[in-house]
């Protein structure tokens, strides 16, 4: 393996010898033991039947598991039926618990709502109606673009009680990303907010929606018929009479009784878009039952979650995956209380995260590597200030956690007692996949360690074959689970080339991983051309395509170069087109040039995709069929001397490269 884009190098990784075993305490009163193991290896499939019977509530119990004839597309507990929304609130309601708190939300101008299972089913249930009532039914998509507020949740759960099937576009998107995504699934609802609070200030998300759903370039109209608006700033917005509708308007003229719709467990549940190796997002879909039962499982063995005591809190956006698995649906199938927070970990001040664990007594807590190094840089006096006692579980997300940052997560946020768990897995899994289990392993600062009980995972060389411990290599995924994607929307073909191709019959994850000395494993970053940038996935190839759309571009190609903070940031070479060249001026830096790409860039994909750097160059390096070597690219990005340049069609590329790159670049603002 060559090629590998993880933060700690490898080197470093095979002398992290630390381990620390969960306390007796904490293993005694577990919900994993480690017999889950066994168990689940003496008969997989009676194992993951056992967790969807135990954990969900079925209207028509299957009775087949797992049908894989039609691979690499799995059917999970096909002739089951059940309802999502049915199994995330109103069972907990009907049990007598409706008095427990579901959400506690925390907007970032200090709001707060309490809301209870009993007040979230109501409102389910006139989202619901609401939904019908604008002639939405099964099977009928949604796109969904709102911050994270309670009515994120309120909106996907009441696309699952009716069948239909949900596509969240991260807030964060550009109008044109919204609008690809919209299409792309042909939504014909848009449920968004006049706005939302961002920095201690409101920012607008409904002009987006009113560009995305205008007809496109060639005049083709949006399939988008109705836009529902949620008031969350009380901001002006442009009306569309006859297309817009509020959102409260539409929730109190619906009934607050509704029945959830029965569907098939492979009913889609939702759609999400995710970066690739090419230009285009991929549509992940993800059907009911298996993943209902996965994400429920692993939520509630990774974080070992008690729901009656705990109060749990995942950081991510409604946006991504991790906010769909372990914001809404995993803790909610599971009745969890959980903390829901609006905003940036910096507003109105850096201790904000941690005043809100001491304010709620968050016991778990999930997050991704690139808040706790940011963290770590504003130093330990911040989490110092608030009492932290009450957290008892540790999750990381992301992107390969460098032992550094687990350890300052473990000693200064976790008093040195918490477990840590590590928990890899991707949109297309679904749910967790390879995570130590808090009760049973002995934890290896930066290592995900082990596949779950009931998860098959190995590390493979080219020709598909395990290495041995302490070797890299690939890492794939040799048996279906209950949470995988069903494929790629209305792409079935791409969903083969991208999984099914590399490495016939197994799932390719597009990571490099190696196996250390015990056979734990280490992941090492994408093997592809997908970046890894604060932890969001982002695609070389997206990047590219947005900076060749503007025309003073005339070639672009980007790199993900290693950074202390996010991980990895977007760096862009860029050609420029003869006419525009008279803008650069002698050092190559071209200030102005690259302020004006940064802002295209984030008009065409949204602010997170901006590159940090941009080069302006003469010349890309190029093999002689004309493909862009990257990793020199990266070599430079990343400071490093060049590697082999032997494949090069024109080898004094990089030297031209190299000596541009000696005065400071075009930087980030
Ligand atoms: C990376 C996020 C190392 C990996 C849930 C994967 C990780 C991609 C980890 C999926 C981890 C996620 N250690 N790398 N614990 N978790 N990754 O689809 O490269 O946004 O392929 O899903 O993130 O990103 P996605």
């Amino acid at each position: 393996m060559t090629d590998t884009t993880g933060t700690t190098p490898l080197e470093n990784l095979s002398a992290e010898r630390r381990a620390f075993p969960p306390s007796a305490e904490f293993a005694a009163q577990a919900n994993a033991q480690a017999e889950l193991y066994e168990r689940a290896r003496a008969d997989r499939e009676g194992f993951w039947a056992e967790q969807a019977r135990s954990l969900l509530s079925w209207s028509t119990d299957f009775s087949e598991v797992l049908d894989w004839s039609g691979a690499p597309v799995a059917r999970w507990f096909a002739d089951g039926r059940l309802n999502a929304c049915y199994n995330a609130v109103d069972r907990h309601v009907e049990a007598g618990r409706g008095d427990r708190v579901a959400l506690l939300f925390e907007g970032e101008p200090g709001d707060t709502r309490e809301i209870t299972y009993a007040q979230l089913l109501e409102e389910v249930s006139r989202a619901a109606g609401a939904l019908e009532a604008l002639g939405l039914g099964t099977g009928d998509r949604v796109a969904i673009y709102l911050p994270l507020i309670p009515e994120a949740v309120v909106a996907m759960l009441a696309c699952a009680r009716i069948g239909a099937v949900h596509s969240v576009v991260f807030g964060g998107f550009s109008a044109e990303a919204l609008r690809s995504r919209i299409d792309d699934a042909q939504a014909t609802v848009v449920i968004t907010a006049d706005g939302g609070y961002r920095r201690g200030a409101p920012s607008a998300l409904k002009p987006a929606v009113d560009e995305a759903v205008g007809p496109d370039d060639d005049g083709t109209p949006s399939p988008v018929q109705k836009v529902l608006v949620v008031r969350r700033t009380g901001q002006d917005v442009a009306w569309t009479e006859g297309r817009d509708v509020w959102w409260h308007e539409a929730l109190e003229a619906a009934p607050a009784q509704h029945t959830p719709v029965d569907v098939e467990a492979e009913h889609p549940l939702f759609i999400l878009y995710t970066s690739g190796t090419t230009g285009k997002p991929k549509g992940i879909f993800h059907t009911t039952g298996g993943y209902l039962t996965q994400t429920a499982y692993t939520h509630l063995n990774v974080f070992d979650l008690k729901p009656e005591q705990d109060v749990y809190w995942c950081t991510a956006d409604i946006g991504w995956v991790t906010g769909h698995s372990y914001v809404v649906y995993g803790p909610l199938v599971n009745g969890a209380t959980q903390v829901l927070y609006e905003g940036t970990p910096d507003t109105p001040h850096k201790g904000r995260w941690w005043e809100i664990v001491a304010k709620y007594g968050v016991t778990i807590l999930y997050t991704a590597p690139t808040a706790i190094r940011t963290f770590m840089k504003w130093g330990e006096d911040v989490p110092g200030q608030f009492d932290l006692s009450s957290l008892r579980v540790l999750g990381s997300v992301g992107e390969p956690i460098n032992p550094e940052a687990w350890m300052w997560y473990r000693r200064v946020i976790g008093a040195d007692r918490t477990p840590i768990v590590d928990t890899w897995w991707q949109t297309e899994t679904g749910a967790i996949m390879i995570s130590p289990l808090p009760g049973v392993t002995a934890a290896k600062p930066g290592s995900a360690q082990v596949p779950l009980p009931g998860i098959v995972a190995e590390v493979v060389d080219e020709e598909a074959k395990p290495v041995p411990d302490g070797a890299g290599g690939y890492l794939v995924l040799s048996e279906p689970w209950p949470s995988m994607l069903r494929g790629i929307w209305g792409d079935e073909q791409r969903y083969k080339d991208t999984y099914w191709s590399r490495f016939p019959g197994i799932y390719f994850a597009g990571d490099g991983a190696k196996k250390d000395d015990d056979g734990d494993i280490w992941l090492l970053g994408r093997v592809d051309d997908v970046m890894n940038v604060s932890g969001h996935r982002l695609s070389t190839a997206e990047i590219e395509s947005a900076l060749v759309s503007h025309p003073m571009v005339a070639e672009a190609a980007v790199v993900g170069a290693s950074d202390e903070t996010t991980g990895q940031a977007v760096v862009a070479f860029v050609i420029l087109r003869a006419e525009h060249l008279d803008k650069v001026d002698e050092a190559g830096e071209g200030a102005d040039v690259a302020a004006t790409l940064r802002k295209h860039v984030t008009k065409e994909i949204g602010p997170i995709a901006k590159p940090r750097t941009i080069l302006v160059v003469n010349e890309l390096p190029k093999t002689r069929s004309g493909k862009i070597m990257r990793r020199l690219l990266r070599d430079v990005a990343e400071h490093r001397e060049v590697g082999d340049v032997t494949t090069l069609a024109d080898s004094s590329v990089m030297a031209l490269i190299a000596q541009g790159l000696e005065k400071p670049a075009a930087s980030s603002d």
